[in-house]
């Protein structure tokens, strides 16, 4: 039986999402927003061009929760971006409420699902969507990791003119300033990233893929990223549904893992058909993880402030 995806959200990430997920042709998909015709208008819009692009996915929009029941993974999207000169943590009051409603709206009609969270701030919001939804915590992923990564491959691959497909690296930590790209471990054609690029311009990729998201924000000033956004989060729901058991960097629960407790945490992941399946704990050093610790504290910054 064809699996069903519920995208909550029918802005740019959300449509964007919904777009990537009836190409791939293995799910059916409901779009919900609050906007009146915006998510059916969409849906019909994607619906419309299966047979141009030869997908027989089932698309529908709607502005309730009726057509979500019995949803296999649910992705929030639903929440307001950033405009230039806002930091992520500046959305947490405004989308905490969203995300709140709309995670309580899909677990009544989903229990089983697997939530991907996508709204900002992301930790916090990933935390929040676990805590709401009282769901084990394989069962609650936040998407930061690969977006953050593929920023870092995309920078890495233009700067030394070769594939990005080439260019392995981990982006850890949390979906922000506070993040760690793990350079000792990036490489390139399997070859150390430190062997074949000079530390000057490591650095300034580094710094480049931390502010990655701001740099687009600028650019856009209506609104922020969301093609690099929707690839990441479908390269989960490609992991799950296909029980791929991939190995991707997640926002995740952690329970005493790199010695920390009770916080989502951008870390390696497997990701297969029943979420998250394992989190692969690797060995950092000092300076890596003090890095880590400071992530945590960030996110337990605005746990504090959210008051769950
Ligand atoms: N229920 C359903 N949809 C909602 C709700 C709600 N309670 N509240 C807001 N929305 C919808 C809005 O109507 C809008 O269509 O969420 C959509 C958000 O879309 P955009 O404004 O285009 O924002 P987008 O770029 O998609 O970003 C969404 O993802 O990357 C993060 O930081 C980003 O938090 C933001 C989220």
């Amino acid at each position: 039986m064809r699996k069903k995806i519920t995208v909550v959200g029918a802005g740019n990430v959300g449509a964007t999402c919904a777009q990537r997920l009836a190409e791939r042709d293995y799910a059916d998909i409901v779009l919900v927003d609050i906007i009146e015709g915006m998510p059916q208008g969409k849906a019909l819009d994607i619906l419309q061009s299966g047979p141009v692009l030869g997908y027989d996915s089932n698309v529908i929009g709607t502005n309730g929760y009726e057509e979500t029941e019995g949803s296999d993974i649910a992705i929030i999207t639903s929440g307001v971006p950033r405009k230039p000169g806002m930091s992520r943590d500046d959305l947490v009051l405004t989308n905490m409420k969203i995300v709140q409603g709309v995670t309580e709206e899909l677990v009544k009609r989903s229990p089983n699902c697997i939530i991907i969270v996508v709204a900002n701030p992301l930790d916090a919001m990933a935390q929040l969507a676990l805590k709401v939804s009282g769901f084990p915590r394989n069962r609650v992923i936040g998407m930061s990791g690969i977006l953050d990564t593929a920023r870092f491959r995309t920078f890495v691959a233009q700067e030394l003119k070769v594939s990005v497909e080439d260019v392995a690296a981990y982006v850890l930590g949390g979906h922000g300033d506070t993040m760690i790209p793990l350079i000792r471990m990036a490489t390139v054609g399997g070859l150390p990233l430190t062997e074949v690029m000079h530390a000057d311009t490591i650095s300034k990729i580094e710094e480049r893929t931390v502010k990655g998201g701001g740099e687009i924000v600028a650019l856009l000033k209506t609104g922020s990223a969301f093609y690099a956004p929707s690839a990441g989060t479908v390269q989960m729901v490609d992991a799950i549904v296909l029980d791929k058991k991939q190995i991707l960097p997640c926002a995740a629960y952690l329970e005493g893992e790199y010695g920390i407790n009770g916080v989502f945490v951008g870390v390696p992941t497997k990701l297969g058909e029943n979420g998250i399946e394992e989190i692969i704990e690797i060995k950092l050093n000092s300076e890596e993880q003090a890095a880590l610790d400071k992530s945590a504290d960030a996110v337990r910054e605005l746990i504090e402030i959210m008051k769950i």
